[in-house]
Parts: structure tokens; sequence; C-alpha cells
């Protein structure tokens, strides 16, 4: 039986940081919107009621009736949530005088409840809420303080309930990783056995059990971390009856074709390379709208992948790198189910492939799990440590229309500005880096000729998930190494630029 902690969501900005804090306990943790609550999955060992935007006191703001969780598991209110425990057992919480939101230290704590175990007066906080607590109602005591927040902290001594109205799961509440841990292995009494070799092994027998004896499985890789570490579980759960297909676009970074597909020869798998760049840079022909080119790329991608997949006989399933963040449901801004309702599928349209069952290994993980995962199989540094690329590739780094030449010229800007991050041991430090070729000619003057030609601006940023993402502080002597490598080696270009733009409210990509 897994065991594993639910979190009801009731939509805050956070609830997913929740949900990694408990799983860097190797404690598996499932998010579910609020409403969405029925009965505790099997091996729940444990209930958080996250934070949310809205307020105890508006109407039609998330109450759950928490019929099934109270008194069955132990329960821990987390901000909107711990708001809502005291208001339901007749407290009193009313806006604040000012907002009460960043750092704060912890008094009057008392270190004998099981929830603080450990932890210091004075430790450090993170608050971020417009209502507060004025009085936690009958039966519930204060377990710690701060200067400004009485009730920061509070249980219920004749139940297994607690609230915090601080955010253990930031990052600025430095004992937050003790407090969680008290909750989830002190008093849900979780043992912390989910780790990536026991993932690896339970997944593996469970896609055994899945897919019939006699199935076959078809696979999109696209180089990237999620497709391989999808394929290679897959492989090993069924092996050569797992078809890979891997196709060039024309977009992709210098020789990245063939050594990925060369890699993903070296792991075994049974892959298809298929060339399409020819195919896709006709397409595109004259197509300078960024929405337009990359709905064609989608496309062709379509068309191609469907061809190559009529290849394959007895195909039953098709398999994805969906990652979790891609499945959680996010909670509407009303509290109420979500609004946009899925629309029916059109199965007669689609290509065939899309009508095969769908398999999604890594539905369960995080972008950081999957990395894991991914060194539990024995997946080379070398993938796994790869920068995120967008599916449409450098299409969406050329400014305006794509021509083969521009495609040229982008691929080998590209490869010194990359290979000169990894000949520096910088490629680590940065989360995603590239190069945009400018739609702009710039004046130069090479020996005693003027010169007229591109301008291309380098990007290299820091991120943990692409959400938000800081301009790398780059040292100075590295930058001006590469653009002189650039400018000296790649005929079409005689001006570099640094992109110093964070986001927001810039983007990563430019188009
Ligand atoms: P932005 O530019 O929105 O990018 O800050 C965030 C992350 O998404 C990638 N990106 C894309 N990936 N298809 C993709 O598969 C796209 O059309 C696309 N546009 C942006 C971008 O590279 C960054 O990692």
């Amino acid at each position: 039986m897994r065991e594993s902690i639910l979190i009801l969501d009731f939509g805050s900005q956070y609830t997913q940081l929740i949900a990694r804090r408990v799983r860097e306990l190797n404690v598996y943790s499932e998010i579910i919107p609020w409403h969405a609550f029925t009965s505790l999955p099997e091996g729940c060992r444990g209930v958080v009621l996250s934070g949310s935007p809205h307020s105890v006191r508006e109407e039609g703001s998330p109450k759950p009736s928490l019929e099934g969780i109270e008194g069955v598991v132990p329960l821990l209110g987390v901000c909107y949530g711990a708001q809502y425990l005291a208001a339901r057992n007749g407290g009193k919480v009313e806006a604040s005088d000012s907002r009460e939101y960043g750092r704060a230290n912890l008094a009057h704590l008392q270190g004998e409840d099981p929830l603080l175990k450990g932890m210091s007066q004075g430790s450090q906080v993170w608050m971020s809420h417009g209502d507060t607590i004025l009085d936690l109602g009958p039966g519930l005591e204060t377990i710690c303080s701060t200067s400004d927040v009485t009730y920061a902290g509070f249980r219920a001594p004749d139940k297994d309930v607690w609230g915090i109205q601080f955010h253990p799961e930031v990052w600025h509440s430095t004992e937050g990783p003790i407090l969680l841990k008290n909750f989830v292995m002190g008093i849900c009494g979780c043992e912390g056995a989910w780790t990536p070799d026991n993932f690896v092994e339970g997944t593996v027998a469970q896609l055994r059990a899945d897919i019939g004896p006699d199935d076959r499985v078809i696979l999109g890789l696209s180089g990237g971390v999620d497709s391989t570490v999808a394929a290679e579980l897959l492989h090993r759960a069924i092996g050569d009856r797992l078809h890979c297909i891997f196709v060039d676009n024309g977009l992709l970074r210098k020789n990245e074709f063939d050594q990925v597909l060369h890699d993903y020869q070296d792991m075994g798998l049974n892959v298809r390379g298929v060339r399409a760049g020819g195919r896709f840079l006709s397409e595109l022909a004259g197509q300078s709208d960024p929405e337009t080119k990359r709905k064609t790329i989608g496309r062709v991608f379509i068309e191609v992948f469907d061809e190559a997949s009529h290849q394959v006989d007895g195909a039953r399933w098709l398999g994805q790198g969906t990652i979790y963040p891609d499945v959680i449901e996010s909670v509407s801004a009303t509290g109420g189910p979500s609004a946009t309702i899925k629309s029916h599928h059109n199965v007669g349209g689609l290509p065939d492939f899309m009508k095969l069952e769908v398999v999604e290994p890594l539905r369960l993980l995080f972008k950081d799990e999957v990395r894991r995962v991914g060194r539990a199989l024995g997946i080379k540094e070398r993938i796994l440590g790869r920068h995120p690329f967008p599916g449409p590739g450098l299409a969406i780094r050329i400014l305006g229309d794509i021509t083969e030449e521009k495609v040229r010229i982008l691929q080998e800007v590209d490869h010194i500005w990359i290979q000169g991050l990894r000949d520096a041991g910088l490629y680590d430090d940065v989360w995603q880096a590239g190069v945009i070729l400018l739609p702009v000619q710039s004046v130069g003057v090479m020996g005693d000729e003027r010169t007229y030609e591109n301008a291309v601006a380098l990007r290299a940023v820091t991120s943990t998930d692409g959400m938000t993402a800081d301009w790398c502080h780059l040292p100075y002597d590295f930058l001006a190494k590469v653009s002189n490598d650039i400018i000296n080696k790649v005929r079409g270009v005689n001006r570099v630029v640094y992109d110093i733009s964070s986001k927001p409210p810039a983007t990563i990509e430019w188009e």
C-alpha cells in the first residue's frame, strides 16, 4: 500500500510547493481541488488544507465539510486552511489592519507540541495573508505566536487537528521542513518509502500489468528529459514492443538530431529517426507571424508522426511524457469547479495515432522528480541535464520569416554559445540558454570594408520552472570571448547583444 498525504487545494499559489516538500520526505502527496474530495484514497495518512486567495468571510468561499477526514486522519490547515478551521470552530477571523506579508519570527513556541518539536524560539517564518484570526473559539489552544499574530499556530488537543497561519512550504520559513517532517512522519506516521528506485520498480510492474503481452506502444521522443525517461520506463516494461519515433523538424540545434538519435540507440531503445526538415521548412516559407509558425509546425509534426506511426503494426497505445503539473486541475477563482469544460473528443477527426489508448508513466511526477527517476534508471547526465528547448525549436528564435540560410546562421551562433557555456563550466548554472536571430541589419567594419549584417541576441536565464526567470549574471570576460568567437567565425553576423531582461515582465523567448 502506498502511503500518502492528501492536499485539498483552495487555490493558493503555494499549493504545489506543499506537495513538493512532502515528496522530498519520500512520501507521495497528491493535490485535489477541495470540491473534488469524496473519500480518502487508500493509504492516505494525513490531510493538508492549503492556503487560498479567498477570505473565509466571503460568501461562497471554499468551506468543505471535512467529513471523512476529521477524526479519521491527522489534519493540518495552512493559512486559509487554518483560518477556516478556526472559523468553523466558532472563532473569529477578520481582515487584518495591515496585510500580514513577509518574514516574521515565532515566539511563545510550545516546543513539546509534536508539530513544533525541534524548532527554535524566534524561528523565521513566511506570512502571506490579508485576514487574521482574532479568536480561536472553544477548545483550540495556541502553540506559537509572532509579534503581530497571536494565533500563528494552534491545535485541538483532543483531536489530531493543527492550524498554522504561516507558510512552512516556502523557502523563507527556515524551519518549515522540520514542521512538515513532524507532521508527515511524526504525527501521520509515514515511513518515507517513496524513493526513485521504488517508483521505478512499481511503475514498471504496473506498466507490465496494464499493457497486454502482445500490445505495442508508440512514443514520440523529443530529445527532452520527460519523453526520454518515459521511454526508458516503458522500455524496461515491454522491451522492443515500445516503438519510438524521433522527428527531425530541421529546427533543432546544430548536430542535435544525430547526437540524440545516437544516444537513444545507445540506450537500447527501438527508435526510428524521421528526417523531415525540408518538409517543415517548405511549409513555413513566407510565414512570419509567431502563432502561425507554431501552428504550422504543430500540424506538420502531427502529419509526419501519423505517417511514421502507421508503420507500426498492431499499435494499441500511445506513450506520453506528461508530468504532474500538466495534470493537476487548477482551482478556479470562485473556488468552484473549473470553468473550462473539456471539449468532447471528436474521435473521427483525429489522426490515427491519437485514437490509441494513452499511457503516461510520469503523470505523478514533478520535473525534478523526473530527473531523479532518470538517474535511478541510469540515464546519462548529458541527457538529464539538458536545458529545456521549445517544441517549435529555432523557428521561434528566428524573428520573422524562416529560411534555410537563417537556420544555418542561428545554428552556428547557438553552437558557439552553448559550447562556450559548457567549456567555461557554466552550462549547469544556467536553466535555459539560446540565441535569437534579430530581424535587424547592423553596420560594422571588417578590415577596410563596411559590413551590413545580422545582429543576434544571447539569452541565458536562471529559473526553477520557467514561470519566472532572472537573466544570468555571466562574467564579462566570458561574454566578450563568446561575442568575439561569434563575429569572427559566423559569416553573416556582425553584432552580438546580451539580453538582460527578467521574466516577468519579459518572457524567456522573444516571440
Ligand atoms: P516564455 O517565453 O513563455 O517561455 O517565457 C517559457 C518556457 O516555455 C518554452 N516555450 C515553448 N515551449 N512550445 C514549447 O514547447 C512553445 O511554443 C514555446 N514557447 C515557449 C520556453 O523555451 C521556456 O522554456
